[in-house]
């Protein structure tokens, strides 16, 4: 019989790795920042240009100005209608959580992009975009592997709030904050995951309008998501 361990170690992997939005305030043990970093380190990147470099925030009161940074410039959502901001939805547990890692672009490597771009372009942010979530993503599995939890905090790159925390933790020019990973424990359990059925989102060769949804089963399936979503973040 065939055996499949990589794959199950890596579905599991997936389904292990869930965004967690309330944390305890237990240390990450030492040598496990390291080790998530690591697996970062190998992800793709468009032309191998890893445009990346990673700030870990450790000290509490660095921590502290970069949440008093978050609460000043991404307030608690009070619309949670679906056609509010998901951006604005309260994301203030992760205050206990004793470890960020934010992740920064460094725009100097777009030298290292075909055409040797000067500018930043929509193509050169786009490979930005993608590269840069290629190794948030791997510092997310990396935790998971470790027995640790996770929150993407997206917040960090709103204009307002990157300029402080960048003013905070003294980050120079050429880089950007991409966003930023929140690391430990989980202070309470998450609630099972959603996710779309794997027939419906699969399509093979030729296929066309019917294949896919329709507009109302989209909008369906996006007040479901929403209504999920929401109920996670006003858990928190
Ligand atoms: C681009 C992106 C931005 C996100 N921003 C935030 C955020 O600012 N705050 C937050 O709590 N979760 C954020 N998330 C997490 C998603 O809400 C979460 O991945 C989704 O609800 C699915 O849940 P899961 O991560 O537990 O599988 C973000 C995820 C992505 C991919």
């Amino acid at each position: 019989m065939i055996k499949y361990e990589e794959y199950d170690c890596l579905l599991n992997l997936a389904k292990k790795r869930r965004t967690v939005r309330q944390f305890k305030p237990d240390a990450v043990p030492e040598g496990y920042i390291e080790k998530i970093i690591e697996v970062a380190r190998w992800a793709p990147s468009g032309f191998h240009t890893q445009p990346w470099e990673f700030v870990v925030v450790k000290k509490k009161d660095v921590r502290e100005a970069i949440i008093a940074a978050l609460d000043r410039y991404a307030p608690p959502i009070t619309n949670t209608d679906p056609g509010g901001d998901p951006s604005d939805a309260p994301q203030r547990s992760f205050r206990d959580a004793p470890v960020f890692i934010i992740l920064l672009a460094d725009w100097r490597a777009k030298a290292g992009l075909p055409g040797h771009p000067t500018e930043i372009d929509m193509r050169v942010n786009s490979i930005y975009s993608s590269s840069l979530a290629s190794a948030f993503l791997y510092l997310h599995l990396a935790a998971a592997s470790l027995g640790l939890t996770s929150q993407w905090y997206s917040a960090t790159s709103r204009p307002e709030a990157e300029r402080e925390i960048r003013s905070i933790i003294g980050i120079p020019e050429p880089m950007t904050i991409y966003d930023m990973m929140v690391l430990g424990y989980p202070a309470a359990p998450l609630k099972p995951k959603q996710v779309r059925e794997l027939a419906g989102m699969v399509h093979y060769d030729d296929c066309g309008p019917q294949n896919f949804r329709t507009d109302e089963q989209v909008l369906a399936d996006s007040r479901k998501t929403w209504e999920w979503c929401m109920s996670e973040h006003l858990r928190s």
